[in-house]
């Protein structure tokens, strides 16, 4: 290994240890698709521009594309995966697909992440306050019309309980987490 321009680092991703090596100035999108295989999350401008790469890290929603990968080293990252089992989730997923919300797909993963985030911090937004909550998302199909229904019809009807949701407030991973990655549950990466 490259001491200068690489290091090994370790992420709590959906709750698992993953480690692997990060180049100095891979970013957290490449480490995720690449490292993690976590193909998932989208890459669609590299830029900060889309909103396809949407994760949740460090408590917060933020593109996985302006975020450094030595940065998540020793932090949670949740991506739509991860957030698999959670109602509020499970429950926008449904809106998108009742509603139309969904026609190539491509954006729909950071559409659900930058809603759920939306939801999580403010459960019962405006329409207004919903736009300004995907703002950062671009769609080329819809015309935000029908995500924006679809959001609304889930607005204030879920119960925010998962585990997932919970650790959100907590970034940092527990002594169990940790225990975890010491005992051996270490997922190897590809170099
Ligand atoms: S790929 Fe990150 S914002 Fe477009
Ligand atoms: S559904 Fe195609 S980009 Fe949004």
């Amino acid at each position: 290994m490259d001491q200068l321009t690489e290091s090994m680092i370790t992420i709590f991703l959906n709750d698992q240890p993953f480690q692997a090596v990060a180049g100095a100035s891979e970013s957290l999108l490449d480490f995720l698709r690449h490292r993690a295989l976590a193909t998932e999350v989208k890459c669609g401008c590299g830029r900060g521009d889309c909103g396809t790469c949407a994760v949740l890290f460090d408590g917060r929603m933020v593109k996985s594309c302006l975020v450094l990968a030595a940065q998540a080293n020793g932090k949670r990252v949740y991506t739509i995966r991860g957030l698999g089992r959670d109602a509020l989730m499970a429950n926008l997923q449904d809106s998108f697909i009742q509603h139309g919300a969904i026609q190539c797909g491509f954006c729909t993963p950071g559409m659900l992440m930058a809603a759920y985030n939306l939801l999580r911090i403010k459960p019962t937004p405006t329409r207004s306050e919903i736009r300004q909550g995907i703002a950062g998302n671009l769609c080329r199909c819809t015309g935000y019309q029908k995500i924006i229904d679809a959001i609304a019809a889930v607005a204030g009807k879920t119960a925010f309980v998962s585990e997932a949701a919970d650790s959100l407030d907590s970034p940092n991973p527990t002594a169990t987490d940790q225990e975890k990655a010491k005992a051996g549950y270490l997922l190897l990466g590809g170099g």
